[in-house]
Parts: C-alpha cells; sequence; structure tokens
C-alpha cells in the first residue's frame, strides 16, 4: 500500500536534471548582504542595464490594450523587424516567414530540440557549456554527448572531435554557441562554417546559439544562417538587448520546420507573451543606449583582463564575446566550489564554480560575469588580489 502511493508521488526520472550550483553561490552571497556585508556580483549571465527606453515605452503604451493571444508564430511586425536586422547586421537576405518568437532562448531550444530530434537522439554539445543544454535534451529524452574541448582550441568543437564521436556511435545533432558561455570565446567564421559543413555532410542537424551575438570585441560574430540553409538559429533579447526578465528570444528555422514549430508553440505556449513582444520590437531602436552598454563591457575586459593576472589568476584565454572569463584557478585549488565559496566569504567576490560548465573538469575553473560596472570590476580585481595573497 504504502509502495503504491509512494509511486504516486514520486518524480519521473526525466525531471532528475542536475541543480545549476551557482545558486549555491547566489544564495550564500543574500546570506551575506542580509547581514550588512557588500558582495561584488560577478556570478549571473546578465545585464545590470535595463531594458533600452523604447522598449520599456512601448510597454508602457501597451498596458492599456487587450493584450491578447498573439499568433503562435509572433507578432507578425516583429518577425519582419527581425528579418531586417538579418540584412543589416550580417547582409542576409531573410524570409521573415522562417523567423519564430520564443519565450527567451531557452523555450527556443525545446522547440528546435523537438521539432529536430527524436527520444534517444545523440546531440553533441561542447563541454565546457551553457548547463541547460545537456539538462533540456535528457528532460526531452535525447542523450546529450558532451564533447570535450580544450584551451588549445580555444574551447571549440572541432570537425575531428566531432568525427571521431560520430564513427564511435552516430551523432544526430550537433549544438554550438560563438561567442560561448562560460569560456568567453569565439569560432572564426571559417572554423564555424568548416564544422556545420562536416556536419551536415555526416546527416549531423545542426543548432547555432547564438544569443551573445551583437556583444563580439575581437571580432564580428558570424551567424550560421549565412552558412547553412538547414541550420537552427536560436537568439534571444536577454543579454544584447538587455532584457533577461522580459522572457522574449527567437529561432530562424529552415521552412520545413516552420510548421512543426508553430504546431508545438500553439500546443506548449500558445504564444509568447504579448508585451515582452510588443517591446521587444521596439528594442530596435535603442541602438545607442545598447552601444553604450557594450562599451561598459569592453571597459570592464580590458579591466579584468589586465588585472586579474596581477591579482594571481593568470591563466585565461584572451575573451573574445559574451561577458565571461574562464579562469584556470587550480595553482590555489582543485575544488572550484570551496574556493568560490571562501572567496565570496573572505574576498566578497562572488563567481560561478565551473562544475556547473564541465562536470569532468570544472573543479580548476572559476567563470567570472562581467556585465557590471567598471568601479565594481576595479574592486573586484583589488579585493581578490589582497585575498590571494592573505589567504587564497
Ligand atoms: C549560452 C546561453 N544560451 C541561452 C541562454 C538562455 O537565455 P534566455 O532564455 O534568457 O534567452 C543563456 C542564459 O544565460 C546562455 O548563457
Amino acid at each position: 500500500m504504502l509502495d503504491k502511493a509512494k509511486a504516486l508521488i514520486s518524480p519521473s526520472r526525466r525531471s532528475g536534471v542536475p541543480p545549476f550550483m551557482v545558486m549555491d553561490v547566489m544564495a550564500a552571497a543574500a546570506h551575506i548582504e542580509a547581514a550588512g556585508g557588500r558582495v561584488i556580483h560577478m556570478e549571473v549571465g546578465q545585464p545590470a542595464a535595463a531594458a533600452p527606453s523604447a522598449a520599456v515605452a512601448a510597454a508602457r503604451a501597451a498596458l492599456g490594450g487587450p493584450l491578447a493571444y498573439t499568433e503562435a508564430l509572433g507578432i507578425g511586425s516583429l518577425r519582419r523587424r527581425i528579418a531586417r536586422h538579418y540584412q543589416e547586421h550580417y547582409g542576409l537576405d531573410l524570409d521573415p516567414a522562417r523567423v519564430i518568437i520564443t519565450t527567451g532562448s531557452s523555450a527556443g531550444f525545446i522547440l528546435a530540440f523537438l521539432a529536430m530530434y527524436e527520444a534517444g537522439d545523440r546531440v553533441a554539445v561542447a563541454c565546457p557549456g551553457y548547463p541547460p543544454y545537456r539538462h533540456i535534451l535528457s528532460a526531452l529524452g535525447c542523450e546529450p554527448v558532451l564533447l570535450e574541448t580544450s584551451a588549445a582550441s580555444r574551447w571549440a568543437i572541432t570537425p575531428a572531435s566531432l568525427l571521431a564521436e560520430h564513427r564511435r556511435r552516430p551523432l544526430r545533432g550537433l549544438l554550438v554557441a560563438s561567442p560561448a558561455n562560460p569560456t568567453g570565446t569565439m569560432m572564426k567564421a571559417e572554423a564555424l562554417a568548416e564544422l556545420i559543413a562536416v556536419a551536415e555532410g555526416e546527416g549531423i542537424r545542426v543548432i547555432s546559439d547564438e544569443i551573445y551575438h551583437g556583444l563580439d570585441y575581437a571580432y564580428k560574430a558570424e551567424t550560421a544562417a549565412r552558412l547553412s540553409g538547414n541550420a537552427v538559429i536560436v537568439n534571444s533579447f536577454s543579454k544584447y538587448f538587455c532584457m533577461t526578465g522580459w522572457r522574449v528570444g527567437w529561432t530562424v528555422a529552415p521552412e520545413t520546420l516552420v510548421r512543426p514549430i508553430e504546431r508545438l508553440q500553439q500546443n506548449l505556449a500558445i504564444s509568447v507573451p504579448t508585451l515582452s513582444q510588443i517591446a521587444a520590437e521596439a528594442a530596435f531602436a535603442g541602438r545607442a543606449e545598447l552601444e553604450a552598454v557594450k562599451q561598459g563591457y569592453e571597459e570592464n575586459r580590458a579591466i579584468l583582463s589586465s588585472g586579474l593576472p596581477q591579482a594571481g589568476l593568470d591563466k585565461f584565454l584572451p575573451v573574445d564575446g559574451a561577458f565571461y572569463l574562464y579562469a584556470d584557478v587550480s595553482r590555489f585549488s582543485r575544488d572550484s566550489l570551496d574556493f568560490a565559496k571562501r572567496m565570496l566569504e573572505q574576498a566578497g567576490v562572488a563567481a560561478t564554480p565551473g562544475v556547473d560548465f564541465d562536470p569532468r573538469h570544472g573543479k580548476e575553473f572559476l567563470r567570472f560575469c562581467y556585465a557590471g560596472s567598471a568601479t565594481d570590476m576595479r574592486e573586484a580585481v583589488e579585493r581578490i588580489g589582497t585575498w590571494l595573497r592573505h589567504a587564497g
């Protein structure tokens, strides 16, 4: 009887995705702040800036209206505006019919995975990489295949590593990201083109996470949409557009996948929040503000790139894009979770332990997010330096 009752309330196996370790760091930081301490937050990957004023004004103006459901694929004028963005930014003619509005890129992944892969399909993702890639895949019954990358390949999957895994056991999918989280590294257009061509040549279906496009400092990020008509692009208003909490993003899909994704969206969500779609369309008018925010990130990047080595953390690759720096802390600790906890408690700087991004080698790394203010970045460098000299 007891067993029967237990079976009724026990969670499914597929819901058993691992937690985000960064949440533990956030909780500890909140504890310190509640007791009156000051913490410099470099753990959470989001812009400190608000949405562009044009987006906020458009949302305010829309509040008086009915805010009804929209079409499942999104508001037509927003889809057209995004297609125009591809022309303006990448010089690519894109049919707005291929643009699908999603609830952040997070929902874009769910829709793309469901539309492209069957349960049981093996999908390659880079390790280190953004943890929800593998957790969403496994929750949906696909098998995430972690392809180990290294500083030598600037943390990118190479055609050779993809093919070696594919020969071992066939892959069905590949997820690439440039700029990448947690490393902030990018792939040159030629390298991305070669990887996609090799994958597609083997029948491996490609998804490109382009959420950090616009935040590229070393050189301009290339969109997979220019390299292949078969790849699915996932993007978002969260990062460059500073709209994380608005939960709005987009996907560019080959024509054949648009209707299946539309049917999925109709059933899973009906549509994306209308207010957020209206604000997102207006956000394109906020370029000047957004470029100023980006300049702030560039300044922070320079402060950390020169300051952290002086503070004692000198093992990291030059960061090309996004707002992350992935530092090897193995000189000080082989347990980055413990290192992050001590750095928080003793230096008042919160960063994310690498274990979230890389179950194998993450214990030797910390991710720093530099989306805060330049003053905070300078103070963080000072604090870390003092701490490592005295206690670290
Ligand atoms: C690489 C990457 N992809 C996707 C996301 C999801 O973002 P959102 O759902 O807000 O678009 C994030 C969020 O941090 C990310 O870092």
